[in-house]
């Protein structure tokens, strides 16, 4: 996408008044809803990211093109299709729910946006990626088993998560003024690289 298309998304959001930017958006990209019913023990049901928090976590990471950002409970692909538009990352999403999977995928085919997304369990798919985006996907024993598994990636990392906290020795939360949302520096030994 062209510099000019990505600076009048951005501009055209940030003109929203900011309790409208959600359902505006949406609207434009054609993300509808879905049932929030949670999938499984311990499995938190779709809710979608909020835009602000959503811009905030791309500018704060931050997410550029030479990054591959992927969403752990990736939902309808609301935080893929617009990191995807608006920093020209790679970007990746695992979501647990096929039928969500299908319309994210109808979703970015109509709106031309490349955006790559599986059937998948966090627990289990492939975790490859250098800036990794949580939206309390899940809590409790699943919570810690996936961040085991990112504690695996073979570099650096940067994580955002969004209405939760998360807790391991190797992550050093940022100093913010959100309330929804963190992100992390990853702060392994460099041995590790
Ligand atoms: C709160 S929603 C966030 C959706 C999206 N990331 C966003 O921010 O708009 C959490 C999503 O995680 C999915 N999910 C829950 N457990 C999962 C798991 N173990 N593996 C993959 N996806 C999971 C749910 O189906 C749901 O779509």
């Amino acid at each position: 996408m062209y510099f000019s298309a990505v600076h009048e998304l951005l501009r055209w959001i940030e003109g929203l008044p900011p309790s409208q930017r959600d359902a505006a958006v949406e609207a434009e990209l054609g993300i509808g809803a879905a049932d929030p019913a949670p999938p499984g023990a311990e499995l938190i049901g779709y809710h979608p990211s909020g835009v602000d928090a959503i811009l905030r976590a791309l500018r704060e990471a931050p997410v550029t093109g030479d990054d591959v950002l992927v969403d752990l409970g990736a939902g309808l692909g609301k935080v893929l299709l617009l990191a995807r538009m608006l920093t020209g990352a790679r970007v990746r999403g695992i979501e647990i729910q096929p039928s969500l999977v299908e319309r994210a995928r109808a979703t970015a085919e109509r709106l031309g946006v490349e955006i790559e997304i599986e059937v998948g369990d966090a627990l289990t798919a492939p975790l490859e990626g250098t800036v990794f985006f949580l939206y309390l996907p899940f809590t409790g024993e699943t919570m810690k088993r996936v961040l085991a598994r990112l504690s695996e990636v073979p570099h650096r990392i940067v994580v955002c998560a969004l209405g939760v906290d998360l807790v391991a020795p190797w992550l050093r939360a940022r100093q913010t003024d959100s309330f929804w949302l963190t992100i992390y520096d990853d702060i392994r030994p460099r041995t590790r690289e």
